[in-house]
């Protein structure tokens, strides 16, 4: 039996549940005043008001003044968005205006020249080209591997490691308490090994814990599923390491990238519905996998749901939902285009995890993958009129051309 193999055979932990949801949606009830409004305030002040000054001649500590001195350092929008992520996440949160920002977020100010950084070689593109045009100029050493590579990788020339799961879009997954005790035990930084950063987009901490699962910082899109109205893009760094969060504060306040205030406000109501978008997207994308498998039109079916998708042992101890994204192979890219033009349900786009049934061929954007590979993610129309138009579309896509 090979070494990952060996690793792989035993589970060492029972997989962190996901968190109580009413605690995200009453957040704010303890600190109201009768009055108050239930909805988070939508302030759109870039400054507040903040007279005097401090003892050395600063201003006064903005912790005095209720909190807010200029907007690029914090609003009270965000503070609401922050305070029910942090619930979900069980950490420190810092928003921010988007998945990369988050991804920039945790690694531009935490890489120095001269680290050593491993990134998933098969995992969302923008991920990459950032580490080639801005970490490798900056003198960091970057190595890609792929999301099943990990498990036999050696991390011990590393000072992080990054871990896209299940990745996007092959949605192959990685064993997260593995890489985090490996990353740990044998990774370079400062005698405490290597960081090890999770990109947890597409399955939102209902899906999947990363902290729980010993990673030390999780980056989302809260553009996708989080938010999952396709309204806002968004995105949060979480860690329950005080240091690296000051030090994700302060790039996001001097690097000057920040959430709008009126994003934060959208994504903070798409959050209070997520768990019950979550579980009928999660409902459905099982079931969409199971009606594609064996169909026709269908040569190849990807979903970590799937009792024979190949990392379903890992699937089992780490993830209590397998998430809205399901890949789809069809015979050419003719009929994938079949399939998507022709279901009623499906909006032609890019991204996912909204409300709206998504598709697109993600080899248009240079993915490697088939030409007939479509990214489906699953939306929340009701289960059996979605699967009713999917496989009239799945039909229409085996018809010659
Ligand atoms: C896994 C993953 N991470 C990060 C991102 C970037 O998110 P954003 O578009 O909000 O910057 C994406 C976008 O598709 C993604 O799929």
């Amino acid at each position: 039996m090979p070494d990952s193999a060996a690793r792989h055979s035993a589970a060492r932990h029972d997989v962190p549940a996901a968190p109580p949801f009413g605690p995200v949606l009453h957040h704010r009830a303890h600190g109201m005043a009768p009055g108050d409004a239930i909805s988070p305030p939508l302030v759109h002040a870039s400054a507040f008001h903040l007279p005097g000054a401090g003892p050395d001649g600063a201003p006064a500590e903005p912790a005095a003044q209720g909190g807010f001195q200029y907007a690029r350092w914090g609003t009270p929008t965000w503070a609401a968005l922050e305070a029910a992520l942090g619930v979900l996440e069980d950490a420190d949160v810092a928003v921010v205006p988007s998945g990369m920002a988050a991804i920039a977020a945790a690694l531009l100010p935490v890489l120095r020249p001269g680290d050593r950084a491993l990134l998933p070689a098969d995992g969302y593109g923008a991920t990459r080209a950032l580490a080639a045009e801005h970490l490798v100029p900056a003198g960091v050493h970057v190595d890609f591997v792929s999301t099943p590579g990990l498990a036999d990788a050696d991390l011990s020339a590393y000072d992080l490691v990054f871990v896209e799961t299940p990745s996007n879009p092959g949605l192959r997954v990685a064993d997260i308490a593995d890489v985090a005790a490996r990353a740990h035990a044998n990774g370079r930084r400062d005698g405490k090994g290597a960081l090890v950063v999770v990109d947890n987009t597409s399955l939102t901490p209902l899906g999947q814990r990363p902290l729980d699962l010993g990673a030390d910082v999780v980056v989302a899109s809260d553009t996708k599923a989080l938010n999952g109205h396709s309204d806002a893009l968004g995105g949060h760094v979480a860690s329950r390491d005080p240091e690296l969060m000051a030090r994700v504060r302060g790039w996001r306040t001097l690097a000057g990238g920040i959430l709008g205030t009126h994003e934060a406000w959208l994504i903070h109501r798409g959050l209070e519905t997520l768990e019950v978008r979550f579980a009928r997207m999660c409902a459905s994308a099982l079931a969409v996998a199971e009606l594609a498998t064996g169909h026709p039109a269908v040569r190849a079916v990807a979903y970590p749901g799937l009792p024979d998708h190949p990392d379903a042992a890992i699937v089992a101890r780490q993830m209590t939902a397998a998430g809205g994204v399901v890949g789809l192979e069809f015979a050419d890219a003719a009929a994938a285009e079949r399939f998507i033009g022709d279901a009623a349900y499906v909006v032609a786009q890019t991204s996912f995890g909204g409300t709206h049934t998504a598709a697109e061929r993600r080899a248009r954007w240079g993915d490697d993958v088939p030409a007939g590979f479509v990214r489906l993610s699953v939306g929340v129309e009701p289960t059996a009129e979605l699967l009713a138009d999917l496989a009239r579309a799945m039909d229409a896509a085996a018809e010659p051309a």
